[in-house]
């Protein structure tokens, strides 16, 4: 197409990219609405929003501008990730639209044309795409399921050198695979190329049991990526934050825009803190719940890859047949060809009525391929 008014060829350049969750046009097409499909492409809390949160939103006040700064969520965030060891101030978070708001801002902020980034894949495609959008240049680091598709701290380490890299993207644990890199060689690897920004994404770091989280907030080239969307279950909302050097925070935060966070996110963010030893402890369950569904494929004979989170891999040979043959039947997983792992769905835990179904539907599926 060509425009009257030219955008940066970056833009014409970067296609939209590939997510799960319900897509609206193919389920118009098949005349169905969402809460028809049982959604095992989406890596939320299956327990749904606390109803404390649901019932909240009819008191909010929107007719007024929410707060800009976010105040009361900073302050009850610092306190809910302060430990022992840390302390974390409200200047050392940013809260946003969800973590995608906040990825789009980081490259805004820190990338030109000239740059280059390194991003440890396969994983979400957002750290890439909004990193083209500003024209930089994206190198890969892909693991394998040589290694279940774990990383190498060596290969990252001799990627980071080859090049002169502004940011390097880790996702941990990663989307799609699960896999995660312990705390500890994560801030080796920080120190040891203190010109590179890390952006260490969180978002589903509450979903494994007693992971170390990332609050080194005294580090000058690292920032922390945390969703509230998944685990506290308000996808519809939009909630994510960035946690790190105050520096950080503050650069994003000019270039930020404002109002971005509705106020319904704001008072259902600090509800979820009130309420969150409930909401751990539904995550604590879906780990039982995953182990289940896990075993269970793998008795059918699925190569089933481990994984540390709520999700998993799953190989069908074929994920796009495979997602067809399940849509029809109003189960939909996430096809993960986007990932560049056409061979591979990706399911994640849902309570055990469900995941029975989805069960059953993939012990007929493998029927169809003897
Ligand atoms: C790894 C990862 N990071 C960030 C996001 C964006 O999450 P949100 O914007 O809902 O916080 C997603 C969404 O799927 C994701 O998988």
């Amino acid at each position: 197409m060509s425009h009257q008014i030219p955008p940066r060829p970056a833009v014409l350049n970067t296609p939209y990219d590939q997510h799960g969750a319900p897509n609206f046009a193919e389920l118009s097409a098949l005349g169905w609405q969402p809460s028809e499909v049982l959604d095992f492409s989406v890596n939320s809390n299956p327990f749904g929003t606390f109803p404390a949160l649901q019932h909240a939103i009819a008191d909010i006040d929107i007719s007024r501008y929410p707060d800009r700064d976010c105040l009361a969520l900073r302050d009850a965030l610092a306190q809910h990730r302060s430990t022992d060891g840390q302390v974390i101030e409200p200047e050392q978070l940013i809260i946003t639209n969800g973590t995608a708001e906040l990825i789009a801002l980081i490259a805004a902020v820190y990338l030109t044309s000239a740059d280059t980034v390194l991003v440890c894949g396969p994983t979400f495609g957002e750290y890439a795409r909004a990193c083209r959008l500003q024209g930089a240049t994206v190198n890969m680091l892909t693991a394998d399921r040589a290694t279940n598709f774990g990383f190498d701290l060596n290969d990252m380490h001799n990627a980071l050198v080859a090049t002169r890299t502004k940011i390097c993207f880790i996702c941990n644990p990663n989307n799609p695979t699960g896999q995660v890199i312990p705390h500890g060689a994560l801030l080796k690897l920080a120190q040891a190329h203190p010109h590179t920004l890390f952006v260490i994404d969180e978002a589903y770091a509450n979903f494994v049991p007693k992971l170390d989280r990332f609050t080194r907030v005294d580090c000058r080239n690292i920032l922390a990526m945390c969703s509230m969307t998944k685990d506290v279950a308000i996808a519809g909302i939009r909630l994510g934050y960035g946690l790190g050097h105050s520096e950080i925070i503050q650069a994003l935060s000019l270039a930020r825009t404002p109002w971005s966070v509705n106020s319904i996110a704001q008072t259902l963010g600090v509800m979820a803190l009130q309420h969150w030893k409930p909401i751990a402890a539904q995550l604590e369950t879906l780990q039982a719940y995953k182990t289940t569904l896990m075993t269970a494929l793998r008795q059918q004979g699925w190569d089933v890859v481990s994984s540390n989170t709520n999700y998993f891999l799953v190989n069908v040979s074929d994920a796009s047949a495979c997602r067809s043959f399940l849509m029809a039947r109003k189960l939909q997983v996430r096809d993960c060809a986007s990932f560049g792992l056409p061979s591979y769905i990706r399911v994640a835990t849902r309570l055990p009525q469900d995941n029975q179904k989805l069960i059953a539907a993939l012990a007929e599926y493998k029927r169809t391929l003897s």
